[in-house]
């Protein structure tokens, strides 16, 4: 006798928005109440869109890893990324996302984020010497841009010349255009804008392919021109554009957003910065390269602790493709399911004192996040698992060697980072952190 599916509670908030404003004001406790009233399976509402999330560590695995092939990441992503990231890999599924995944790996060897490395040591130095200069200093703003000018580097192998300012314009354009709410272009608005952004980028970086081709460059952009398989098959031009435009986006915002909560907790945090610094000062040099990351393990636990807390995608979709079942509930296809970072990163059967701020958790000898496969997922799992997570982890390192090396970060008492989760988590303040030279 088969066991009939049950229905996934849930409710659907307000009409049209459903539980938006309520997400984006305070995910924690939207997420709290929903699983206090309905459990770990429960559906909302989403701007007139069905909802369904799993909350635990096996609903993680189960849509992450999706052994059984019931879940399409292009048409989740696509909602929202169509028209401003077509065909990046994210909103690619299946054989098509093996082969592009496979050939896009060549950016991201070691000797290719070793040059990454040695070319960030100096723009990172002379772009924080003015920091503690500034007197209405905000380190949100501060470490977008520093973060931005990196990436048109490594990226795209420009430095700030008036080109790379329009690349920066427009490529901010884009990011801004898949944060809004209404996608619809008019008057001149921030999604016409991204869209306009977009057609700048395309035409950028379409009219540089063939000579990144045929150059020694090391930039991303660069290694994707020429990257080949096996068989000597490259990407088209049209690949080859759409790959590099999300690679950016997906590496800003997301470093941004980092870096942002691990100064925050730092700044609460002192003594984390004391035993950073206390590395730094083991190493002696002015600066740090790719070998040398291994050694700042302090670093490493403060940042897996910061994306603990504040994970820069607090939800990841995915779309049904068929019917499927997860622990006895029906889900239908084309019905958009969501497991949670954030939620699961705060469950108390995985952490101890999951609120609280503690690195140590991360240690060898505790290893909370081994307490499941996918209790701790900031870089998702499974095929679409984060391709930049090496390089995310060493501008982090780098950036906090130069930062720490060369002030203390502090806070008004009392102060507590405002978080905003939607779409890519980060401080809804400008993050008024302070920095005195050391
Ligand atoms: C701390 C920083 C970062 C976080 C938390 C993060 C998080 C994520 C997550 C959760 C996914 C999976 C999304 C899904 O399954 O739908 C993802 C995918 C991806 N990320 Fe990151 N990311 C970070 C930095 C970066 C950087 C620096 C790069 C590039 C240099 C990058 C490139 C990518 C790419 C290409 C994908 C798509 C992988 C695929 O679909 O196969 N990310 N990232």
């Amino acid at each position: 006798m088969t066991i009939p599916l049950k229905s996934i509670p849930g409710e659907n908030g307000l009409p049209v928005f459903g539980h938006v404003f309520r997400f984006i004001k305070n995910c924690n406790h939207l997420f709290d109440e929903m699983h206090e009233k309905y459990g770990s399976v429960y559906y909302n509402n989403f701007l007139s869109t069905k909802a369904i999330h799993l909350l635990s560590p096996d609903g993680n695995e189960f849509v992450l890893l999706d052994r059984d092939k019931n879940f399409s990441s292009r048409k989740a992503w696509n909602k929202s990324l169509e028209k401003l990231f077509p065909n990046g890999l994210m909103l690619r599924d299946g054989d098509e996302h093996r082969y592009h995944r496979r050939l896009m790996g060549a950016p991201f060897k070691a000797h290719a984020l070793e040059s990454y490395v040695e070319s960030m040591n100096p723009d990172i130095t002379s772009t924080m010497a003015g920091w503690g200069l500034q007197k209405d200093f905000h380190f949100y703003p501060a470490i977008k841009d520093l973060t931005l000018s990196l990436a048109s580097k490594i990226f795209i192998g420009e430095t700030l010349s008036n080109e790379a300012g329009k690349v920066n314009t427009a490529f901010v354009d884009v990011v801004d255009a898949s944060m809004v709410v209404v996608r619809y272009p008019m008057f001149g608005n921030k999604y016409q804008k991204g869209l306009e952004g977009r057609a700048f980028l395309e035409q950028y970086f379409g009219s540089r392919v063939e000579g990144k081709q045929q150059s020694s460059d090391t930039d991303m952009f660069a290694e994707i021109s020429r990257a080949q398989s096996d068989d000597g098959q490259g990407f088209s031009k049209q690949d080859i554009i759409d790959h590099i435009i999300f690679l950016m986006m997906a590496a800003h915002d997301t470093t941004t957003s980092s870096l942002s909560s691990v100064c925050f907790a730092l700044a609460k945090n002192l003594e984390w910065q004391d035993k950073i610094r206390a590395e730094i000062n083991a190493h002696g040099s002015d600066t740090l390269n790719y070998s040398q990351m291994p050694d700042f393990d302090a670093a490493g636990l403060v940042l897996k602790e910061a994306l603990r807390l504040y994970p820069p995608l607090p939800t990841i979709p995915r779309a049904a493709i068929k019917d499927c079942e997860f622990e006895g509930y029906e889900i239908k296809k084309g019905e958009q399911v969501f497991v949670s970072p954030y939620f699961t990163h705060r469950m108390a059967d995985i952490w101890s004192e999951p609120n609280k701020f503690d690195p140590e958790r991360f240690n060898k000898e505790r290893a909370e996040d081994k307490n499941h496969k996918h209790a701790w997922i900031p870089f998702g799992g499974g095929a679409h698992k984060c391709l930049g997570i090496k390089f995310a982890e060493l501008q982090v390192k780098l950036i906090l060697f130069h930062l720490l090396k060369n002030y203390q970060i502090d806070v008004e008492p009392g102060y507590e980072m405002p978080y905003s989760p939607a779409p890519i988590g980060k401080p809804s303040d400008l993050l008024p952190l302070k920095l005195t030279a050391i």
